[in-house]
C-alpha cells in the first residue's frame, strides 16, 4: 500500500470485532510511537496498552457518561492504548515558555497519528479519543496525578462490513494558501 493509500483507509473506527491483536502487531504499533519525531527530541510520552479486559474495561467505562455517550463504542475495542504527557527536556521546556508553544501536545498528536497510521497498514482500526475521565483512568492505571493524559486511542478488528467512508474535509481552498495567509 502506498502512503496516499494509506491515509485514504485510515478513518476512525466505532465498531469493533471480538478478536483480539496479535502480540506482534502491537509490537509494531509501539515501535511507530517510538520513532515519532518530537521538538527537540524530547519525546515527551509514554504509551500504556491496555489489553487486559478487566482494566481495559475499566478505562473503558471512563471515556463516556450517560450524558456524554458518544464514545459508547469504547469497550467493543480490544485494546486501549493511553498516551501520557510527559516533561520534556529542560531545553524544550524553557523554549516553549520562550516562544509560548505547546510543544507536547504537537509532539503527541504526532506519535498518536503514528500510531493510527501504522495500525492501517496492519488491517485495524483505530480512533482517537480526547473526551475522557482523567482523573477516573489515572486511578485505574495507576498513573501519577501531575502526568496528564494526552489522549486514548481504541484499537481493534473493525466490524465486518465497515465500509471505507469518504473523507468530509474544508475543500483545498479553505484549507491551503500559496505564499501568503
Ligand atoms: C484530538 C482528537 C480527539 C478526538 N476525540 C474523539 C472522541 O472523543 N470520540 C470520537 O468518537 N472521536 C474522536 N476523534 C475522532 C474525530 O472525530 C475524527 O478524527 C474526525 O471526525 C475525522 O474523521 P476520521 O478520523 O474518520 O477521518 C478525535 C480525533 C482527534 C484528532
Amino acid at each position: 500500500m502506498d502512503f496516499s493509500e494509506l491515509i485514504q483507509i485510515r478513518q476512525s473506527v466505532r465498531a469493533y470485532q471480538n478478536r483480539p491483536v496479535e502480540r506482534e502487531k502491537l509490537e509494531t504499533l509501539i515501535e511507530s510511537v517510538r520513532l515519532a519525531p518530537s521538538a527537540s527530541n524530547s519525546q515527551p510520552w509514554k504509551l500504556i496498552i491496555v489489553d487486559d479486559p478487566e482494566i481495559k474495561d475499566q478505562v473503558a467505562r471512563a471515556t463516556f457518561s450517560a450524558l456524554i455517550s458518544f464514545n459508547r463504542f469504547a469497550p467493543q475495542a480490544p485494546v486501549l492504548a493511553v498516551l501520557t504527557i510527559e516533561r520534556p527536556k529542560l531545553v524544550t521546556q524553557i523554549g516553549a515558555r520562550l516562544k509560548d508553544r505547546e510543544f507536547s501536545l504537537i509532539d503527541i498528536g504526532i506519535a498518536a497519528e503514528h500510531f493510527c497510521l501504522q495500525a492501517a497498514e496492519l488491517g485495524l482500526g483505530t480512533c482517537m479519543l480526547g473526551w475522557f475521565d482523567e482523573t477516573a483512568i489515572h486511578k485505574v492505571l495507576a498513573i501519577p496525578e501531575k502526568i496528564r493524559i494526552g489522549l486514548v486511542i481504541t484499537l481493534g478488528y473493525a466490524a465486518p462490513g465497515t465500509p471505507i467512508r469518504a473523507k468530509i474535509r474544508k475543500n483545498t481552498k479553505q484549507m491551503c494558501s500559496y505564499n501568503r495567509y
